[in-house]
Order: structure tokens, then C-alpha cells, then sequence
């Protein structure tokens, strides 16, 4: 089934392993004695806990070849699972606050989606994204910092602790990055109210929401995702891990099917959340949902995406 991901963040897919080996390779001190005390981190009881661990592994990042290597595991997993475009978040606040020129981020970062093009004919590219819980100063020079490279650069997104930071902070950020041409996006209603779905549009324009699973609790939001063809980024095993829900189950995904909202689905961390996009259409084949519904699933995917109307042709 052809598809494309929408919702991965190319740092969540550092596996333990990976941040091992690039540990050692860059001299990085991480305050685990090898893989097994590492793995022993990997549970989660909210966004928060998971958050402290990525950011902390983020610090292995140190080099081009390290970004280029790590989205290269990336789409080779992503070819086998049948992603066919990929829309990728990096958060360009931490590698700078860890040190690293953006430049050289993004060189590696392209460099990998350049050769996994050519070797599994992926297309996709680079969502930047805005750590909300950072000061608002920050991700103003970040996004000043990014204006020379928007031509490389599709999109703009807003993640990291959600509570506590709303959208409406970040409204002038996005008006600039839509200046610079990008595309916006906004996790918004993973541990979040609906309104921050409601601010997400109103004032971001964000013209596909990460995540979204609280925009159920309000009637208004969910009918107007419907009614503006508003797709959701859902990552199913994420919610289970972070405790958004106990049980996939209590996803609202049907509801939002009934109601006319265009679902996606994707992996957010995989390395994280225990699999792939595949392993996470999976899971909901596992809870019930049929054929047909996962393919309008993939076929949703590639829809929302924003690859130029040619290559959505070609996929669909
Ligand atoms: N939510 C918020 N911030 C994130 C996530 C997420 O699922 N993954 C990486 N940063
Ligand atoms: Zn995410």
C-alpha cells in the first residue's frame, strides 16, 4: 500500500543502538553503562518523561554524516513498510543549543533524503520545528536563521511540551516562516485542550494538525476539521506510550471518520514507541479496523501531503 508519512520526527528515530555507536564514534559521556541500562529508560508515563530522555539522546548528534546516517536508517525502514513521501520534523533549537551550525544539520539531514531518493525513490523533505517549551526568543532566531534556506525547507511545525504553551505564542513565528513560503503545521490536542486546536488554525494556519486526538472533546473543532479539510497526523502507538490513552481503543479515530475528518496515520518516534509506520497501521488492524479503512488511511496520507500535484498523482 503506497503511503506517505507525515508525523516523524527524524530524531525520534535514533535507536538505542545508533545512539550507542555515535556515542562512542563523537566522545559523547551518556550517563548509561551500555544498551540494556539505555533500554531500561524506555517507559513512558506522559509526553514529559518521554521528551527528558530524546533530548538528552539528541546530544550523540554531533556531525553530517551523524544526521545523514541517521535519516538514511530512517528510509531504508520507511521503504520496507511502503512509504512512498515523506514529510520529516527536525528540531534545529536543540542542535543549536548542543552547539552545531544549521547549515551543517541541514546538509546531512539533505544529504540522506538526496541518496534515499535515489535509492528507494522516496520523496519528502524538512519540516522545522518549533520547541514550544523553549523561550519564544529562540525559535524567532531559529526561524531567522532558517530564511536563507527556506528554498530548502517545506513546512514549519510547533512540538515539545504542549500544556502551558499555547499556539498563540508562536503566531508571529508562523507568520514569518509563511512569509518564507513554508507550509504550517502544528501538534496541537495531543495532552492539550481543543482550543489549542482552534488557536493552531486561527492563528498559525496550520493546514494540518499533529496529532489532534483532544479536538473530540469539542463538537465545534471536530466539525470544523471536516468542514475545512483539516487532516489529523494520528501516531497510535505514541498515544499508547505517552498514556494519552490505556488502550488503543479509546482512540477516537472512528468518531472522526463518522464525523468526515481525514485521518493519517504515522510514528512520531518509532524508536520510542515500539515500531514503524507499518507496525503502527498494524495495530490498528489489530483492533478492528479493515482493509478499506486502512488504505483510505494511506490514500489520506498522500492527499494531505504536501508533494506538488504530480507526484500525488503518480502515488495515488
Ligand atoms: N509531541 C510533542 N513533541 C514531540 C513529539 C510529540 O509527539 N515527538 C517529538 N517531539
Ligand atoms: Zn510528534
Amino acid at each position: 500500500m503506497p503511503k506517505a508519512e507525515l508525523h516523524l520526527h527524524i530524531e525520534g528515530t535514533l535507536e538505542p543502538e545508533l545512539a550507542l555507536d555515535l556515542a562512542r564514534r563523537n566522545g559523547v559521556q551518556l550517563p548509561w553503562n551500555g544498551l540494556d541500562e539505555l533500554r531500561a529508560q524506555y517507559r513512558f508515563e506522559n509526553l514529559q518523561s518521554f521528551l527528558n530522555l530524546y533530548y538528552q539522546l539528541m546530544a550523540v548528534l554531533r556531525t553530517a554524516d551523524d544526521f545523514r546516517d541517521l535519516m538514511l536508517a530512517y528510509l531504508e525502514r520507511a521503504h520496507a513498510d511502503g512509504v512512498r513521501h515523506a514529510e520529516i520534523f527536525f528540531d534545529p533549537q536543540v542542535h543549536l543549543d548542543n552547539g552545531l551550525d544549521f547549515d551543517m544539520v541541514m546538509a546531512g539531514l539533505l544529504e540522506g533524503l538526496a541518496i534515499g531518493e535515489e535509492r528507494y525513490g522516496i520523496s519528502g523533505g524538512l519540516i522545522l520545528s518549533i520547541v514550544r517549551d523553549k523561550p519564544v526568543e529562540s525559535a524567532r532566531s531559529m526561524i531567522d536563521l532558517a530564511e536563507h534556506r527556506a528554498g530548502d525547507l517545506i513546512g514549519v511545525g510547533l512540538d515539545s511540551a504542549e500544556v502551558g504553551y499555547p499556539p498563540s505564542l508562536f503566531e508571529e513565528c508562523f507568520a514569518h516562516a509563511r512569509a518564507m513560503g513554508l507550509h504550517c503545521v502544528a501538534h496541537a490536542g495531543e495532552e492539550g485542550p481543543a482550543d489549542y486546536v482552534t488557536q493552531a488554525l486561527d492563528l498559525l494556519h496550520a493546514e494540518r494538525i499533529d496529532h489532534g486526538i483532544h479536538a473530540i472533546d469539542s463538537p465545534e473543532v471536530t466539525a470544523r476539521l471536516a468542514r475545512e479539510g483539516i487532516a489529523l497526523t494520528v501516531c497510535p502507538l505514541s498515544n499508547r506510550r505517552l498514556q494519552v490513552v490505556d488502550d488503543l481503543r479509546e482512540l477516537p479515530i472512528r468518531r472522526f471518520l463518522d464525523q468526515g475528518v481525514a485521518v493519517t496515520v504515522n510514528s512520531d518516534d518509532p524508536a520510542y514507541f515500539g515500531g514503524y509506520i507499518g507496525a503502527n497501521y498494524q495495530a490498528l488492524a489489530d483492533i478492528g479496523f479493515g482493509a478499506d479503512e486502512l488504505a483510505g488511511f494511506a490514500e489520506n496520507s498522500i492527499k494531505h501531503s504536501f508533494a506538488a500535484e504530480e507526484r500525488k498523482r503518480q502515488l495515488l
